[in-house]
């Protein structure tokens, strides 16, 4: 059901995840409706901002009416300063561009902090001719709807995670050197269902979920693909197929993401900002 506005247009873009507002760059940057948007985003998963059309500073100016910017390692973070961060395949424009090709399978921000980010909000500024949709999930959603048997039997697992694991998948065969490199990054176990202090339950899993603890490495990972198929099943799911000047956020706490492929020479760029996380999982 839509709710209508002179400026403020809100409805949903499918029936489990995702609201599209329609609004105003002086509605979202006078942060007049950051709690509406706070709200939907633990409610919905995803909001989108079609053609919007924020400018990278805009973007940051927006980004502090949400909660507390979080500044991202590399290129685009000069001296703790606050920036956009370019998502690209171009190493041109990001010198670590391959590190975010984990990025084309499900996955978590953070699953290497113990509290990770709240919110990723991502702009774009050029598109690829075919393909880089981002796909959500809703890990809430895909909770409450497992049977009531599995949820007992999951509720206290523990899953390690692994950086290096999310980068075997682009990279199945690295140099001893790189496989050394991803994994002084090392790894952090964390609960398989998060227990969120507002009461709500959410699934912990993605690309650099290595193995649960207590299963052997075959249960252990029948486990882990058997819950990561039934989390993105498409009545979990929403997918965005971008169009210049969007712009999309994420909670982080309870959705997974992916870009879909897309040819690595198309320009295609993203610029991210980032809301620093307020619960650790637990
Ligand atoms: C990301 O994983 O943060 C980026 C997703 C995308 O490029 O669509």
């Amino acid at each position: 059901m839509a709710t209508v506005t002179s400026t403020w247009d809100v409805s949903d873009a499918a029936e489990k995840i995702g609201t599209v507002i329609r609004t105003d760059k002086d509605t979202l940057l006078s942060g007049a409706r950051a709690s509406d948007i706070r709200e939907l985003m633990e409610a919905r998963g995803v909001i989108v901002f079609p053609q919007i059309n924020l400018s990278d500073e805009e973007q940051i100016a927006f980004t502090h009416t949400l909660g507390t910017f979080a500044h991202e390692d590399g290129e685009g973070s000069k001296e703790g300063k606050d920036a956009v961060y370019p998502i690209t395949m171009d190493e041109s424009v990001n010198p670590i561009a391959s590190y975010l090709k984990g990025a084309f399978f499900w996955h978590i921000d953070g699953t290497m902090s113990d509290k990770p980010i709240l919110a990723s909000i991502m702009s774009a500024r050029a598109l690829a001719q075919e393909g880089g949709e981002t796909d959500f999930c809703n890990t809430y959603a895909s909770y409450d709807a497992l049977p009531e048997d599995e949820k007992a039997a999951i509720a206290d697992l523990q899953v390690v995670h692994a950086m290096w694991r999310s980068q075997l998948y682009w990279k199945p065969e690295p140099s001893f050197g790189e496989l050394d490199a991803w994994m002084a990054r090392g790894s952090n176990t964390l609960p398989l269902v998060w227990k969120h202090r507002s009461g709500r339950k959410s699934l912990v899993l993605g690309a650099t979920a290595l193995q649960v603890e207590g299963l052997d490495i075959v249960e252990s990972e029948k486990l882990l693909v058997r819950l990561r198929t039934w989390a993105t099943q498409p009545q979990f799911c929403y997918r965005h197929t971008w169009s210049l000047g969007d712009m999309v956020i994420w909670d982080n706490t309870g959705t997974m993401h992916r870009a879909l492929p897309y040819d690595h020479k198309s320009g295609r760029l993203m610029m991210r900002t980032k809301l620093e996380g307020e619960e650790a999982f637990g």
